[in-house]
């Protein structure tokens, strides 16, 4: 017999029975009076939080970032000064997905990092894509909704993914790529991360830079084929939540390496296309890759709902010297992720272990359901009591950037070069060789032929063709027979 503890309720009170509920004889019936039992049930009936919205399957891990490098020049973020290592947690997903739904599906993932940094929690909340679907926050919703399923029989729908991805040619770029290789990883640990958007940097003399980030696999990059992913998909859903956890618990660490891009304050306004648009990536021959550090993965979680399932990360936990940039999807992400949180976890959400800062937290935000560390007096702000106050010496300049004109609802003014089709076209002719763009073809057709109407597929056919035209051509011939 091992020295298993005795089983207690809730609050503590040793229980008579693992096994019997409180009956009237040994036939029953039940008694209402039976606390324990009534417990159990209505624990078991609340077990489940709303799964995220978006990103819902996924698995992560902890570890340290270590600055190897001296990017001071750039940034003063404490977690960027050379020889600072910082703890941290790793969570990756897949994006149109329930809880549950298979790991190996195409579809980017995502790559969310949360640094407990010694000024406060930053979150990097990032991609395995360099770019993204859209330009502008207000097509996101829409755009996941034609991902996810139809309202009439609740079922994903690639004549719906189609025809929206074929309405916004924006897409065009992110589509490419997810339609490549590099649309399925073998695991989350051969794969790059990405923060996407370009942030601002601004350095101890308050000098601004925009700046991309770059995480490279240290493990190589590897990827299925569509049929690989579709045998493992019905053998493990979960084969990127056992690798990961298995490579961990074996001691091999999975490791990435931070570099960014980084790109003069003032040259955005005159750079040949849009900096801060991102279904655009920046040339590294226009802005090469400095080396900032590396992100190490060596513990799993203890408690997968505990510190996965409630991690809460958002890209508006921007630490003293990094801030946001003038890309509208980043700026409508700055307010969408707290808000899901206060609706999947709670108001109280940042009290939790997983999402508390390792740095002090002296705020007055009181009460509120849950909430079990509560200001002292006193409770507001300014007061003569020696409540906190802000440190506008140290903390006081904005990230920001100037800004004027009059409120319009308009696309992005335009820089010489800006279109959607320039950069898709040069991934597909060249980066992709002519092994890779076989694939492509192969797995778009596999893609149309499930149920695309014959508008859409002349559209579709379209959009390749603007993409590359000898693509649209092959993709369009495949439906000749
Ligand atoms: C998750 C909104 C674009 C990466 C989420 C969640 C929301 C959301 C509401 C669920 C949060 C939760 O319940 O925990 C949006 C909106 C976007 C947008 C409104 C555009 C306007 C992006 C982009 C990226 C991205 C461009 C990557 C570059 C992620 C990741 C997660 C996530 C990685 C999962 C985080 C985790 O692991 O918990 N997004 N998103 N999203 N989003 Fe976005």
């Amino acid at each position: 017999m091992t020295s298993a503890p005795y089983t207690t309720t809730n609050a503590g009170i040793p229980v008579a029975s693992d096994e019997h509920s409180l009956t009237v004889g040994p036939n029953g019936p039940i008694l209402l009076q039976d606390h324990y039992l009534i417990e159990k049930m209505a624990q078991f009936n609340r077990e489940r939080v709303p799964e995220r919205v978006v990103h819902a399957k996924g698995g992560g891990a902890f570890g340290f970032f270590e600055t190897t490098e001296d990017v001071s020049q750039y940034t003063k973020a404490a977690l960027f000064q050379p020889g600072v290592r910082t703890d941290t947690l790793l969570r990756f997903s897949t994006v149109a997905g329930e809880l549950g739904s298979p790991d190996t599906w195409r579809d980017p993932r995502g790559f969310a990092v949360k640094f407990y940094t010694s000024e406060g929690n930053y979150d990097l909340v990032g991609n395995n894509t360099p770019v993204f679907f859209l330009r502008d926050p207000i097509k996101f919703q829409d755009f996941i909704r034609s991902q996810k399923r139809r309202a009439d029989n609740g079922r994903r729908d690639h004549n719906m993914q189609w025809d929206f991805w074929t309405l916004s040619p924006e897409t065009a770029h992110q589509v490419a790529w997810l339609m490549g290789d590099r649309g399925i990883p073998a695991t989350w640990r051969h794969m790059d991360g990405f923060g996407s958007h370009t942030y601002m940097w601004v350095n101890a003399s308050g000098e601004r830079f925009w700046v991309k980030y770059h995480f490279k696999t240290d493990q190589g990059i590897k990827t299925l084929t569509s049929e690989e992913a579709a045998r493992i998909a019905g053998e493990d859903a979960d084969h990127h939540i056992a690798d990961l956890w298995n490579a961990i618990e074996r001691g091999e660490h999975p490791s990435w390496t931070l570099y960014v891009q980084v790109m003069p304050f003032e040259e955005a306004a005159t750079y040949r296309f849009n900096p801060f648009d991102l279904t655009k990536v920046w040339p590294h021959a226009d802005y090469p890759l400095i080396k900032v550090g590396r992100l190490v993965l060596d513990r799993n979680p203890s408690n997968y709902f505990a510190e996965i399932e409630q991690a809460a990360f958002e890209p508006s936990n921007l630490v003293p010297g990094i801030g946001p940039s003038p890309d509208k999807m980043l700026l409508g992400r700055l307010f969408s992720y707290a808000d899901a949180h206060r609706y999947r976890i709670g108001t109280n959400y940042a009290q939790l272990p997983v999402n508390r800062p390792k740095s002090p937290v002296h705020t007055y935000s009181k009460d509120g359901a849950m909430r079990y560390e509560n200001v002292a007096d006193p409770v507001y702000a300014p007061n003569s009591y020696g409540g906190p106050r802000a440190d506008t010496q140290r903390y006081g300049d904005v990230a920001g950037w100037h800004a004027s004109g009059e409120m319009v609802r308009a696309a992005y003014e335009k820089h010489a070069e800006d279109d959607d089709f320039v950069q898709p076209r040069a991934l597909i002719r060249e980066v992709m060789n002519e092994a890779e763009r076989e694939r492509l073809v192969k797995n778009v057709v596999g893609h149309l032929s499930n149920g695309v109407s014959q508008p859409v597929l002349e559209r579709a056919f379209e959009y390749w063709r603007n993409i590359d035209k000898e693509i649209g051509d092959r993709i369009a011939e495949a439906f000749q027979h």
